[in-house]
């Protein structure tokens, strides 16, 4: 097993907290602190090319968020559109491949359509992976992967002795990604919120007080420091 000999992770996943309390503190309405924080995810994709990070998920819009007002919900769904107009040009310019995990099937059409259009358009970028947690839960994706997996053992595919963690592993929303080495999570709330349980097993955490909206390359390159600190040791000795 990997040591985690390499400094710089090769997959960061980010939880994007602390839009609304960045508006508030500003004075203004919550989707201006949405819309900051989509230049902060353009600042820290770039950011990542140049560290050489390979694989960026990001917790954009989590299942628990369709309980918020239908107004922020139409506006983040409006700023996801704008987002994936905005990047096309420079996801084929750096050939960075766009990927969601999540319940595709709950977002509005027309978001369904602009996202799978640039999926499609870049899935045979191989220079990096932006990955856009949408609609999305872990509890949700591992109870999915649960059900393939019953299917299977329904239809005489699999027997029940067969299933090994790589077979639920196999059955997640995005099998071929390597599991995060870096968890970071802004704002200063110490929790994961539903967010990759199963391939956080052995991330490395790291949690700033910084809001969403502030936090863009200097403090991304403060993570990558930390974790280059870090010994990696996955259940085993030094
Ligand atoms: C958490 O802040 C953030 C979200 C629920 C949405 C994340 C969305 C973005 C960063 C916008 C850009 C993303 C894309 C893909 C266009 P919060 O509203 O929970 O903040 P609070 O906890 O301070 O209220």
């Amino acid at each position: 097993m990997s040591t985690g000999k390499s400094s710089v992770p090769q997959h960061v996943a980010i939880i994007m907290d602390g839009n609304g309390r960045w508006a508030r503190r500003h004075g203004w309405p919550r989707l201006k602190g949405h819309q900051e924080g989509a230049q902060s995810l353009q600042a820290i994709l770039r950011a990542c090319r140049t560290a050489g990070v390979k694989y960026l998920t990001v917790y954009a819009f989590s299942v628990e968020n369709w309980i918020r007002p239908k107004a922020e919900i139409n506006g983040l769904m409006a700023l996801l559109r704008k987002f994936l107009r905005d990047q096309e040009h420079e996801l084929h310019e750096h050939q960075v491949r766009l990927r969601m995990i999540g319940r595709m099937e709950d977002l509005p059409a027309a978001v369904q359509k602009e996202l799978s259009r640039v999926i499609a358009a870049t899935a045979q970028h191989t220079g990096g992976q932006l990955i856009l947690a949408l609609s999305y839960g872990s509890r949700a994706e591992i109870a999915a992967a649960a059900r393939r997996i019953a299917a299977a053992v329904q239809a005489g595919r699999l027997r029940p002795e067969e299933i090994t963690e790589q077979t639920v592993a196999a059955n997640l929303y995005a099998p071929d990604v390597p599991d995060p080495d870096l968890l970071i999570r802004t704002s200063g709330e110490m929790r994961v919120s539903n967010f990759l349980l199963w391939q956080i097993s052995y991330a490395e955490l790291y949690v700033t007080d910084v809001l969403w909206p502030d936090f863009r390359e200097a403090e991304f390159n403060r993570a990558l420091a930390s974790y280059a600190q870090r010994q990696r040791r996955f259940g085993g000795v030094k």
